[in-house]
């Protein structure tokens, strides 16, 4: 005779819902943005359908749209022109660069709005990497410095928390000092605390144009970086090391190939779990969907519910503005 019956609690749709363990919602969504020079315009990414990049002006319509969907999170990217990529990263602290003009919009248009800037070189390097490169290396302090003073004009901009993506050692101390002595002790950092260097994040790179270019001694790869996609003990002691340093929330990066990383996290840290649901991971889905290969609606839902099963507290993800749709129907 059996009397343990798993089924009984599946048996209907109201049971099954009784006794979910995790649950998705519009609160757990940041949306990144991709924002570009000019006026009134919008460019289709090809790798990843539904997404664009657009001028300032449509990104705060964007925006309002957002917010009106219950998505209360951007994280922003920029797409630099060449004239103003070099070895140094200037452009990034720009007080009038086109990042500072975007927060500053955003915020003027929709406060509510938590505005969570990229803080990383790679879109202002002439090399397409997230450091300052001497004698084809990428040296860590210097630019760490740069993060910095890029952190603090994200700052003043009016950027709610700051999002170093690099993986430079000891820049959120870095960060979170140059944010003190200038009186932004309210600004909280978001640090990409386990993030590999991935082949999933082709689609974002091509979106930016910051991919690692081919140039002699320039290291082609974000290796020296990013972690080795074999290892996960080295994600624990990232992280610990960022929380000491002062991380308001952690990031893993990417997301659904890393769910492991993420759980393990979760078990050891009581700080907030972001997860990154890259370009990659999107581009996949939307490719299976257009062939009519896989559910688009059901598969987005599944995919971020997981990532909330795993552990984290919010999903960094290009599915949010649609999902938050399906979540509102
Ligand atoms: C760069 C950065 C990358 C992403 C976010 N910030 C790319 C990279 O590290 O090369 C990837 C995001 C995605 O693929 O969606 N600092």
């Amino acid at each position: 005779m059996i009397y343990s019956r798993n089924r009984r609690l599946r048996s209907t749709e109201a049971v099954r819902s009784l006794v979910r363990e995790s649950h998705l919602s519009v609160n757990d969504f940041v949306m990144p943005v991709f924002v570009m020079e000019g006026e009134n315009k919008e460019e289709p990414i090809a790798s990843m359908p539904g997404i664009f990049r657009r001028s300032i002006d449509l990104t705060v319509k964007e925006c309002k749209e957002l917010y009106s969907l219950g998505v209360k999170a951007v994280n922003l990217y920029m797409k630099v022109s060449d004239h103003l990529k070099d070895n140094t990263g200037k452009e990034a602290w720009n007080r009038d660069g086109l990042m500072q003009n975007t927060i500053k919009a955003i915020k003027n248009a929709v406060p509510e709005m938590v505005v969570m800037p990229d803080v990383a070189l790679d879109p202002y390097s002439i090399y397409g990497h997230d450091g300052i490169i001497e004698n084809g290396k990428i040296v860590n302090d210097a630019t760490n410095d740069a993060l910095a003073r890029m952190s603090v004009s994200h700052a003043e901009a009016g950027a709610d928390i700051v999002a170093p993506s690099d993986m430079m050692d000891g820049r959120v101390l870095a960060i979170r000092e140059a944010l003190e002595e200038s009186g932004f002790h309210d600004v909280g950092i978001l640090s990409y605390a386990a993030k590999y260097a991935s082949s999933f994040y082709g689609p974002f790179r091509s979106a930016l144009d910051s991919a690692p270019k081919e140039m002699g001694e320039i290291p082609k790869d974000k290796k020296t970086y990013q972690m080795d996609y074999h290892n996960s003990r080295e994600a624990m002691n990232e992280v610990f090391k960022d929380v000491d340093e002062g991380a308001d929330i952690i990031m893993i990066k990417p997301g659904l190939p890393y769910l492991d990383i993420v759980a393990k996290v979760r078990e050891a840290i009581d700080l907030p779990i972001a997860v990154y649901n890259v370009s990659g991971e999107y581009a996949m889905v939307k490719a299976a969907a257009q062939n009519g290969w896989l559910d688009n609606d059901k598969t987005i839902i599944e995919s971020l519910t997981c990532f909330k099963r795993a552990g984290a507290d919010m999903i960094f993800t290009y599915f949010a503005k649609e999902a938050a749709m399906l979540l509102n129907k």
